[in-house]
């Protein structure tokens, strides 16, 4: 059976481009978003659509804002039950709260409670894909991705790699590959799922391991990779220790191979011109995680100057470092970073990230993050009188005084319904 046509009718927003520096916003006040058998097959006004779709059902949202699906660029799922770890920055939070939380997940069954919870969570908060990382137990991966498939969302992650992590919490060299390369066989092509080598930073991998993430990704095409970079002044200090003649601590990166189209990098808080410079020459990407870099003390990272440099942003939650796994309450602390670097991010531009900006640095922007037509049908139906204040908030204004609003004031609440592949994935509770 041929699934039918469905339509959405509501106001319509989708940033494709940086609006800064490229193409402008598509909005449709009164828009009509068409999907079939899960993939978008038309996006625009309603009244240049009404004729052609007259005969198919619609579902009408008068009020509300349909967006892309978020796309979450850097977040970790073994962490969600230490959001709220109090009183440490990066390394100190990673030994006291962080790494005994991760070694529950050498439990099956802890590891598929968590992971239906999380993803249950995302979809609350109108994020339809997310770059995940796991723990350094193969067995934490087939949990996440067991609880994705059933969900038909669209979810990269991988094992960690670290060798020199602590005592329980670790892997070698041949275990991490043997592990990795089962999970990629096991896995590929199966639902909506992909792979990346993750090696966790410089500090919990040997050389070796290193150079053996590398060679992971040299040998699967479809494989990316994903780690953290020059996030906070302690950890840029001891791997300056580790290799003094390195350049900075993208070179160590570099000299494992680890820098290529397929790399998201998340936090590159700390790297100067030269740094940003080779990560735009090489197509990488990275994952601005404002909440978690607040909530750290990590720093500020410069926005500006990475997309000077023609880096590839998305937007992190970096749950449970971050504070919220609200991509639009992300956009609201990303604009305050920018508030404090002195240049004040504008709120499409903060839309692209959270959506087609994250779907690029996964390498996914043909697939979703814009709702062109072709695109899987990932959508947000948002609801910008979600609560008194912001009711008061939006009415009247432009699009740009709107959608800042729901930045700065809104959250899971303002979420009215997830879509995946054109199919409901969460109601808000009062909406049901
Ligand atoms: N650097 C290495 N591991 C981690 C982690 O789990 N969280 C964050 N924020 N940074 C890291
Ligand atoms: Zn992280």
């Amino acid at each position: 059976v041929s699934f039918v046509k469905h339509g959405f009718r509501a106001e319509l927003l989708s940033v494709p481009d940086d609006p800064v520096t490229g193409a402008a916003p598509v909005h449709h006040p009164d828009g009509l978003l068409v999907v079939e058998d899960g993939y978008v097959v038309a996006f625009d006004a309603w009244a240049t659509l009404a004729d052609r779709f007259a005969d198919i059902p619609i579902d009408h949202f008068p009020g509300k804002l349909i967006v892309p699906g978020f796309v979450d660029a850097h977040v970790h799922y073994p962490q969600t039950d230490r959001i709220a770890a109090h009183g440490e920055q990066l390394l100190q939070w990673l030994d006291r709260h962080i790494f005994p939380e991760e070694q529950r997940f050498a439990s099956p069954g802890h590891a598929a409670e968590v992971a239906a919870f999380f993803l249950d969570e995302l979809l609350r908060n109108g994020t339809t894909s997310a770059l995940v990382f796991a723990t350094v137990e193969a067995a934490s991966v087939d949990a996440l991705f067991d609880a994705a498939l059933v969900r038909d969302m669209r979810v990269v992650s991988g094992k960690v790699l670290m060798d020199h992590g602590p005592e329980g919490l670790s892997d070698t060299v041949a275990a991490g590959r043997a592990d990795s390369e089962a999970l990629i066989r096991r896995w590929r092509g199966r639902g909506r799922l992909g792979y990346a080598a993750t090696p966790r930073f410089v500090l919990t991998s040997s050389d070796a391991q290193l150079a053996d993430a590398g060679a992971l990704v040299a040998a699967h095409p479809d494989v990316l990779m994903h780690t953290h970079l020059a996030e906070n002044a302690g950890e840029v200090a001891a791997v300056a220790g580790r290799f003094p003649d390195a350049a900075d601590y993208l070179d160590v990166y570099d000299r494992f191979g680890l820098v290529t189209d397929r790399s998201v990098f998340a936090h590159c808080i700390h790297l100067d011109d030269r740094a940003l410079g080779r990560i735009g020459e090489a197509g990488s990407a990275a994952a601005f995680c404002p909440t978690s870099n607040l909530f750290l003390g990590s720093g500020l990272f410069d926005l500006d100057r990475a997309i000077r440099q023609g880096v590839t942003v998305g937007l992190g939650s970096d749950v449970g470092a971050g504070t919220t796994f609200s991509l639009l309450a992300t956009m609201g602390e990303a604009y305050k970073v920018g508030q404090l670097r002195g240049s004040s991010l504008d709120p499409f531009r903060a839309l692209h990230l959270a959506t087609a900006g994250g779907a690029r640095a996964l390498g996914l922007h043909d697939r979703i993050g814009s709702l062109a037509v072709g695109q899987e049908a990932d959508f947000v139906v948002l609801d910008p009188g979600a609560t008194p204040l912001l009711a008061r908030r939006t009415r009247g204004g432009s699009m740009a005084e709107r959608l800042f609003a729901l930045q700065i004031l809104g959250d899971d609440r303002a979420i009215a319904h997830t879509y995946l592949m054109g199919r409901r994935a969460h109601t808000r509770q009062d909406l049901t």
